[in-house]
């Protein structure tokens, strides 16, 4: 404890550590210390943004920047809604068949890792699901290939995983499904890198690893589609309803809103996505090469076509050898890099704010321990 007071890491704030954490995960430091200036009285309000009626104008007006931001960042088109919900992108596996998947039609999944799994078993309780593609019987090494995907045309819609936090794979680009609406759980690299929001009919994401605390999960949904949403639904579980009631059918989760706005605005302020897009390229080549020119030592989990830019996985010779690295990591102020148990190995979630500085100090001790360890 004291030991990690004292410490002062390149880049950081003292006593703070670099924290790989898959999520939630770091925030950036700017954005933090916001939070911190205006806890006991936000903007003159003369209360925390806590302590808040989420009908109270101050508060609409968070939700409403946050969601023009978040247009902004996302260049998100005028025929799309904004939706802040909770309950996770777990919640959001159930809600998309239940919103969006009639009887009688059937929903493609592509399966491309534990997540994808999660959403289609989810579907499966709900409707009629089809599995368009999965690379499973490869433990996930790889994303799918055009060729190998098979999209049913009459799909309700088509399901991926942009990013696959636990095996470190990401697409490069969307799959290609015609004229299927394209949907995509991008919980783990949501505001990383430029999207066309125009291919999507809905994408979702939480916030907990890129862009906020966890609590609030966005959704973006083509107005087109909420047309499609049965009658009977639950309030709560209703895209259209949410999307009428612009996020406030009921109490939001009104910190983490405000939160997630702060780092809207903290990306615009560094660039916008493009300059995100740019660092977050830059952290990861980084390591990718030490994993590369490492003789084989460290070998990368996931197929290097499919390699992700948020979660980089890696193994070490001996099991033994891995556990060491991690308890030896924690101790120098490298945190949470002991890998998904059923991949094994460790991961380096290298998110929006992640410092390039920790990944230097990562590469520099994976040197270290290769040579000690060797
Ligand atoms: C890609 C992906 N989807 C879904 C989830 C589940 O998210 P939540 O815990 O918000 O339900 C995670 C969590 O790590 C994830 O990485």
């Amino acid at each position: 404890m004291l030991e990690t007071s004292l410490r002062n890491l390149p880049g950081q704030e003292e006593g703070r550590i670099y924290n790989f954490s898959a999520g939630p995960a770091v925030m950036p430091l700017p954005v933090l210390r916001q939070v911190q200036s205006e806890m006991l009285n936000y903007h003159g309000s003369g209360m925390s943004v806590m302590e808040m009626s989420h009908r109270s104008a101050t508060f609409e007006a968070i939700i409403h920047t946050a969601e023009a931001d978040l247009r902004q960042l996302y260049d998100i088109p005028t025929n799309y809604k904004v939706i802040f919900l909770q309950g996770g992108a777990s919640l959001q596996f159930a809600m998309l068949p239940m919103n969006f998947l009639p009887q009688g039609q059937s929903a493609d999944y592509i399966l491309s890792g534990s997540w994808s799994q999660a959403a289609y078993k989810e579907a499966r309780k709900l409707g009629q699901v089809r599995v368009a593609a999965s690379t499973e019987s490869e433990q996930f090494k790889r994303i799918p290939g055009p060729a190998e995907i098979q999209i049913d045309p009459q799909a309700a819609y088509a399901h991926f995983t942009s990013n696959n936090t636990i095996y470190g794979t990401q697409w490069a680009e969307e799959p290609e499904v015609g004229t299927v609406p394209l949907v995509c759980d991008a919980s783990s690299d949501i505001l990383s890198r430029p999207l066309d929001i125009s291919k999507y009919g809905l994408l979702y994401g939480g916030a907990q690893k890129n862009a906020g605390p966890s609590g609030v999960t966005m959704v973006l949904v083509r107005e087109e589609m909420l047309a499609k949403v049965p009658a009977n639904l639950p309030a709560m579980l209703d895209y259209r309803l949410q999307a009428e009631k612009e996020s406030l059918y009921n109490t939001p989760p009104t910190f983490a809103v405000y939160v997630l706005g702060l780092v809207a605005k903290w990306l615009l302020e560094i660039g916008g996505l493009p300059e995100i897009q740019r660092r977050n390229q830059e952290k990861a080549a980084l390591l990718y090469s030490a994993i590369d020119h490492s003789g084989g030592y460290y070998q990368g989990h996931s197929a290097p076509d499919s390699r992700s830019l948020m979660n980089v996985t890696f193994r070490l010779p001996s099991e033994d050898l891995e556990k060491k690295f991690a308890k030896e990591a924690t101790a120098a102020g490298l945190d949470g890099l002991k890998g998904h148990r059923s991949v094994g190995g460790l991961r380096a979630s290298l998110y929006n704010a992640f410092p390039r500085e920790g990944v230097e100090a990562l590469v520099s001790f994976m040197r270290d321990f290769q040579q000690k360890n060797g």
